[in-house]
């Protein structure tokens, strides 16, 4: 699945880019305007009260900016970020080392924060809350417990499902936003700050047509780009027009709609196999050889938003949009 062009998920071949194309300050951060308004006050009033941040959560699905907004934020606040993520803190004695080691102010970042140990999120509570660290010296009845103080840190937690996460963790946070998918203009904007940087020509076209495909993702909007850049460097005259976005779109074989093979496998099985719906998740997982997990945040998130598929109590329905859309743009994927 990860194989998928159009996948979310970091892959390898993303990591020079990832950081060259990432933006560095919050005015070049494009789109979520209300979450970066709100972020530029909270920064704002920090600063000037001489006061750290308030601990924040950011959620919502891969590769909308969670990563990118923590470095802007410690950028912003001008302090340093460490970066580590929930199953790389294995022992409780790993969390208490990073967090001994922070200066006042600084940030402490954990990717996939829903995936911390229950031992290692428990030493997270009074860390949090009272900026204190209680350690057990010794074993039996002589054991006792010692309270150490902590500078006075900012956790920047982030997820993408923040449902899995435990209310006394969530409720220690003071700043929950969650990232939503960008909208095409929004979209566009971050491809025309990326050719940029590439050195590559695009015209308004080209981006429109890119943004469309790219599944309300930047991630994915940055990894189209490429790969268009590749097209129109080889077969085309190097610029990227809504002609050559289109050619290099079949070939990636994805839609007008960022949807792939795989996509219109899961809607068909549903309208073909279920007769359209409704059909449990676990059902489609079976009939797909897939986990229920990866369908319900992969797949269906962006199927929801296009208003292909609905999630209803009795499961899963393809809706008259889809097939719409499906006699207008599935040829190719009728196979
Ligand atoms: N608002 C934005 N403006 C411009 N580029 C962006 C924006 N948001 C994300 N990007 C680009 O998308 C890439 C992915 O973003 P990022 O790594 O921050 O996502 P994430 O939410 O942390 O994903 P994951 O859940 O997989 O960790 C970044 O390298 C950056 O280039
Ligand atoms: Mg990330």
């Amino acid at each position: 699945m990860d194989d998928r062009i159009i996948s979310s998920r970091l892959k390898d071949e993303d990591f020079p880019y990832e950081t060259s194309l990432r933006p560095k300050k919050l005015e070049n951060f494009i789109g979520q305007e209300s979450l970066k308004e709100k972020l530029a006050i909270y920064i704002q009033a920090a600063k000037e009260r001489g006061e750290p941040l308030d601990h924040v959560l950011l959620h919502g699905p891969p590769g909308l900016g969670k990563t990118t907004l923590a470095n802007i934020i410690a950028r912003e606040m001008d302090v340093s970020i460490r970066i580590t993520s929930g199953p790389a803190i294995e022992r409780p004695g790993d969390l208490a080392a990073l967090l001994t080691n922070l200066a006042p102010g600084d940030i402490l970042f954990i990717d996939e924060i829903h995936r911390l140990h229950r031992s290692v999120e428990e030493i997270l509570y009074p860390a949090m809350e009272d900026f204190a660290l209680d350690i057990i010296i010794g074993k039996g009845p002589s054991a006792r417990s010692l309270r150490l103080d902590l500078a006075h840190f900012t956790l920047i937690g982030a997820t993408t499902r923040a449902g899995l996460l435990s209310s006394p963790l969530r409720d220690r946070f003071g700043i929950l936003e969650r990232l939503e998918f960008y909208d095409t203009q929004s979209l566009s904007g971050i491809l025309e700050r990326s050719a940029v940087l590439l050195g590559l020509v695009m015209d308004a076209g080209g981006s429109q047509k890119i943004a469309l495909a790219s599944r309300g993702t930047p991630r994915i909007a940055n990894r189209l780009l490429k790969r268009i850049r590749d097209y129109a460097q080889i077969r085309a005259d190097r610029d990227v027009t809504s002609k050559v976005a289109d050619e290099a779109m079949q070939i990636l074989e994805i839609d007008s709609l960022g949807l792939d093979k795989t996509d219109y496998l899961l809607l068909r099985t549903i309208a073909e196999k279920f007769d359209g719906g409704p059909v449990g998740v676990e059902t489609i997982a079976a009939s797909l050889n897939e986990e229920a997990e990866t369908i319900e945040e992969i797949y269906e998130p962006y199927l929801m938003k296009v208003g292909f598929l609905k999630r209803t109590p009795r499961g899963r329905v393809v809706t008259k949009k889809f097939y719409t859309h499906l006699k207008n743009n599935g040829g190719k994927h009728r196979q």
